[in-house]
């Protein structure tokens, strides 16, 4: 490949003439003496991969080995590592204006035009932008903005959100309570109230022939109804689930639960921090489907994960809620970082790269390569299911095709033996549900991820799950 052989010569050149093992060493050390991570344990530092560069759809570590990076770091490096146009866009404006105060009064050029970008290529009911910091503090802000709109509208009881078991919207408390995969509130209890989960549009594990997309969201209107409308904020959905397991809802799905939410009173939020800019093949995934969301969240792929950025994008309705404010019920929501001069450079950046190589269209097509690929994969007995939507996809493992039974550990175990022949990806752990699930090895690659990169990554999956059945 000629991105690994660049990053080859550069190893050679670099830090490898470095004694790259002995500062792997120190560094994992001193990693074990202080640093926490997310979702720490002891146990996966003894020997973590402590990473050094990044080039394209390669990364490399301390100690020399290098990896395809099957999942864009954490579905957010959608442009590819090493892209000099957008560290250059944060020298730039870090020398000029590093940061200043974007609260009521203040503002500054990289926010504003961000925000004009933004308006731009997002949903065309979409007049205004928040911007915060990552997909959590989105979250939040979005369920902010639900409650604050229906206050506006003479509705002060409408608070509550309802959310999708297997959903991921951060870990923050609000957004952890709307999360609903297995192990993340266990030692962090009691949740937030009024967040209420409903069963997600999951094919594959639906029960009966009925149609999941259907079915889903018609799950989501008995809530709306037990709970009373009245009471109700919004539902928040990501269009692809991610974290979850890429669960790629039927086409009935979202164009429902639109006219379900609009029936009801209640606001959509799409939560889009991975399913935006570009990764599904379209700028933003609701699209697919003819859909708008009210709200939207995003954050990773706006700045690629070159700097941390996030936002809501709000429709013109709830934008006009708020210019429309007396000064007592102004929008008293902030955060020092929200429009942060650098981070927004490297935002506008990033989405005039994205525009400029045509990744958006590139990740339809090349998803369709990568899905065709995994696609062969059936004809191993472990493989349950194969999903995907542009450059996201999974495979589900099961023990065999006719029970579906989750093949629980199997997962860790292809991970293990992909990260051997040099694959990073992640899988989703089985759940008993309900729904039940299956492990599922799931893959994000950069958008601008090479044809042969591709194909080598279908070619390692296989492998390394016909290794982990040995
Ligand atoms: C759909 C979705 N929403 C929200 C988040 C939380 O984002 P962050 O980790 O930036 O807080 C994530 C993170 O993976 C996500 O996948």
């Amino acid at each position: 490949m000629a991105q690994a052989s660049a990053i080859s010569t550069s190893i050679r050149k670099g830090i490898a003439m470095n004694d790259v093992a002995p500062l792997g060493d120190t560094l994992l050390a001193a990693d074990q003496r202080h640093l926490i991570h997310p979702l720490h344990h002891p146990k996966e530092h003894t020997n973590a991969h402590i990473f050094v560069e990044g080039r394209g759809a390669m990364l490399r570590t301390a100690d020399g080995k290098e990896y395809i990076d099957g999942l864009s770091a954490l579905w957010n490096v959608n442009v590819g590592h090493g892209r000099k146009e957008l560290a250059d866009a944060a020298a730039k404006q870090m020398e000029k204006l590093a940061y200043a105060s974007a609260y009521a009064g203040f503002s500054n050029e990289p926010a504003i035009r961000l925000a004009e970008k933004l308006v731009g290529i997002a949903y065309d009911n979409i007049a205004g932008v928040y911007f915060t910091t990552g997909g959590a503090e989105s979250n939040e802000s979005a369920f902010k903005f639900a409650r604050y709109y229906w206050k506006r509208m003479g509705k002060p009881d409408k608070v509550k959100i309802i959310s999708r078991i297997y959903g991921y919207h951060g870990v923050t408390m609000a957004a952890m309570s709307a999360t609903s995969l297995p192990g993340y509130a266990k030692m962090f209890g009691p949740l937030v109230p009024n967040f209420h989960q409903v069963a997600p549009p999951y094919a594959y594990r639906w029960p009966g022939n009925g149609d999941a997309g259907i079915g889903a969201a018609d799950a989501v209107e008995e809530m709306i109804q037990a709970q009373g409308a009245d009471n109700v904020a919004a539902v928040i959905a990501e269009p692809v689930m991610g974290a979850g397991g890429v669960i790629v809802p039927p086409p009935t799905y979202f164009p429902r639960l639109r006219e379900i939410c609009d029936r009801h009173n209640v606001l959509l939020i799409a939560d889009e921090v991975i399913t935006g800019f570009g990764r599904t093949g379209r700028w933003f995934a609701l699209g697919h489907w003819g859909v708008q969301p009210d709200l939207m969240s995003f954050a990773k792929g706006v700045t690629s994960g070159y700097l941390p950025l996030g936002g809501v994008m709000v429709s013109k309705r709830i934008h006009q809620a708020i210019e429309d404010a007396p000064m007592t019920e102004r929008f008293m929501h902030a955060a020092t970082y929200s429009g942060h001069p650098a981070c927004c450079a490297v935002g506008l950046a990033n989405v005039e790269l994205i525009e400029r190589e045509g990744l958006v269209e590139r990740a339809a097509v090349m998803g369709k390569r990568l899905l065709a690929g995994l696609e062969q994969l059936r004809s191993l007995p472990v493989v349950g299911d194969v999903r995907g939507l542009g450059m996201l996809a999974a495979v589900e493992l099961v023990e065999d095709q006719g029970s579906r039974k989750p093949a629980a550990g199997l997962g860790a175990k292809v991970v293990a033996q992909a990260m051997q022949r040099g694959l990073i990806m992640r899988q989703r752990g089985a759940s008993d549900g309900p729904p039940a699930s299956g492990d599922s090895l799931c893959l994000a690659p950069p958008l601008m991820t090479p044809e042969a990169t591709l194909d080598r990554i279908v070619q390692i999956v296989g492998e390394s799950i016909e290794a982990a059945c040995r």
